[in-house]
């Protein structure tokens, strides 16, 4: 089980993403728990105003400290909603984590060692960021989903959410988690299924052949020769970390592959 809190100043953003298929199951049946906040309603001015322009002048404006703060204290120190008293310890203190450009990149790893928290609170910057006093007193960690500029961090938020929700236990049958892309430092092998011939395409023999060696063999290769084509430097860190037995260098360096110098 898994609580997520977003703070954000735009919660209807998550309204379609987060209630449809694979995370509505989830949180249906429990293994998550996802609430919206809505940094306004923490504002206590007349206007309820959430940023102001930056000290020093230049462009945007920065979101204000109070309100922010307010918002990340007050859902940092409530109660959770279903949860029996014994769950309602310092020991559930969420990871708070704000989501911006600068942050450290979203990998597989890290979405791993993230849905072993009970709690996380996602904070969405927004215009050119927040105010830094909130920023080094109040979050613990910033994540970036790519190097590339969002209007936001709602979209971000919403990657991070789903990458982490899938590897809750009992979110996705285990299986569909054994042998995919990133996990053990391979792309995928290549998928097909009925009919055996589409528009003059085959399916390669060696799937039809019902011998189950050849068949692990084949995607094995497959997975080598994708990883080497569509991102070597996948292949050079699964090298450098042991991911690779004797049989698939020499496969590769069939394929004029060059190992990496440790
Ligand atoms: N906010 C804006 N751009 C972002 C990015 N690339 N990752 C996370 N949050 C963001």
């Amino acid at each position: 089980m898994i609580h997520f809190a977003i703070l954000t100043l735009f919660p209807s953003m998550f309204d379609g993403p987060l209630t449809e298929s694979i995370l509505k199951r989830a949180q249906q049946a429990g293994f998550i728990e996802i609430d919206i906040h809505n940094i306004r309603d923490y504002a206590t001015d007349r206007h309820r105003t959430t940023d102001d322009a930056p000290y020093g002048g230049g462009a945007g404006m920065v979101m204000k400290a109070e309100p922010l703060a307010a918002a990340l204290r007050a859902v940092r120190g409530s109660p959770l909603t279903d949860h029996p008293p014994e769950e309602q310890t310092s020991t559930l203190q969420p990871l708070v984590l704000l989501m911006s450009p600068d942050g450290e990149p979203l990998t597989q790893s890290m979405a791993t060692e993230l849905a072993q928290y009970p709690r996380i609170v996602l904070v969405c910057g927004h215009y050119e960021g927040i105010d830094e006093r909130v920023r080094t007193t109040l979050i613990d960690r910033e994540v970036s989903i790519g190097d590339y500029i969002l209007t936001g961090g709602e979209l971000a938020a919403m990657v991070l959410v789903d990458a982490v929700s899938r590897l809750v236990p009992g979110v996705l049958d285990p299986e569909s988690l054994a042998e995919e892309s990133f996990s053990d430092g391979l792309l995928e092998y290549p998928h097909y299924t009925r009919p055996a011939i589409w528009e003059g395409q085959a399916v390669p023999p060696v799937l039809l052949s019902g011998h189950h060696g050849q068949v692990a063999l084949w995607r094995r290769q497959q997975r080598l020769q994708r990883t080497l084509m569509q991102r070597p430097d996948v292949l050079t860190r699964s090298a450098r970390d042991g991911l690779l037995t004797a049989d698939d260098l020499r496969f590769l360096i069939s394929l004029g592959w060059q190992p990496p110098d440790r």
